[in-house]
């Protein structure tokens, strides 16, 4: 495995083994890794020839000094597990080789960018288009690899390749989880284990309302996770809201759309955490 920190060396490595023939997987990442992001690096060695992971805690989207700060950061124990499950080549280019210079660009995915993380962190979504256009012409995958856990990152990264006529195709993968249900996140490590306890709210809740949902309107099922989630010490909810899966609006019915999915976000002491869960979803 190699690790790679310029873009032109990058290029050039990428550029002989395309030459020879050879698909190329990507997955970014903030690093911090962990079996969420170890099974979108597993789908895309077993998918493609030659797979790259980035490493890199990109500045632009986070609009909380604070998180940007305190976003956890091992690339030792990143490389120990992303050469342990195949990858080929990390990339983890320092912020001035990603941004020599200011990113002026701004994108605009609406309605997709203007609901739920979108209001909630604001500029949130142009910094992750801003760094993931640039890995991509960077690296110019096959395929890239990203999860479902950010469902609404998920949905802008389609419309951003489609917006800017990136030839890559996208490949969404489910939730990976804790045993007891907790959704993995680089930002788990940062919760006290009392913390840790009071999270297990949200996939609890978030499951039970699969259930609850078979006998009760949409705006139950609503209310049902976010008294849940209110009546837990030590969580504040910043939104539930049960979208179309495709258009992320919400929806008033459950008839209204084939595809729907509820989206939730919120703090569990100083850390924010989101979730999502299926109530129905396409064929
Ligand atoms: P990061 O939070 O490191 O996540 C990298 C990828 O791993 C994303 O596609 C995310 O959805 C996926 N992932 C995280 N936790 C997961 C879990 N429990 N199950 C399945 N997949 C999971 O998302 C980002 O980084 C950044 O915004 C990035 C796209 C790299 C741009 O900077």
């Amino acid at each position: 495995m190699k690790v790679i920190r310029t873009i032109s060396e990058l290029k050039q490595e990428l550029s002989t083994l395309r030459n020879d023939g050879k698909s190329i997987g990507f997955v970014p990442t903030m690093g911090a890794l962990h079996q969420g992001h170890a099974s979108l690096v597993k789908r895309s060695v077993e998918e493609n020839d030659v797979t790259a992971v980035s490493v890199f805690v990109n500045p632009t989207q986070f609009n909380d000094k604070n998180d940007l700060k305190n976003y956890p950061r091992n690339l030792q124990a990143d490389c120990e597990l992303l050469q342990s499950i195949g990858a080929d080549i990390v990339f983890a280019p320092e912020v001035e080789e990603m941004y020599p210079e200011p990113d002026t660009r701004t994108f605009s995915f609406a309605p997709l960018d203007t609901v739920m993380e979108g209001g909630c962190r604001p500029g949130h979504f142009n910094g992750v288009a801003q760094i993931v256009s640039k890995l991509f012409y960077a690296v110019e995958p096959d395929k890239a690899y990203f999860g479902e856990k950010d469902f609404q990152q998920l949905a802008i990264i389609r419309e951003m390749v489609k917006q800017l006529e990136i030839p890559v195709k996208i490949i969404g993968c489910p939730i990976v989880r804790e045993n007891d249900g907790l959704a993995l996140s680089s930002r788990n490590m940062l919760l006290s284990d009392e913390e840790r306890q009071r999270a297990l709210t949200i996939s609890r809740s978030l499951f039970a309302s699969l259930e609850y949902a078979k006998s009760h309107t949409l705006a139950e099922t609503k209310a049902f996770v976010e008294d849940a989630i209110n009546s837990t010490e030590g969580l504040q909810l910043e939104y539930y809201q049960i979208v179309d899966g495709n258009t992320l609006q919400e929806i008033a019915e459950w008839e209204d759309s084939d595809y729907v999915v509820g989206c939730i976000a919120l703090f569990c002491g100083k850390i924010r955490l989101i979730d999502n869960i299926k109530y129905k979803e396409v064929e």
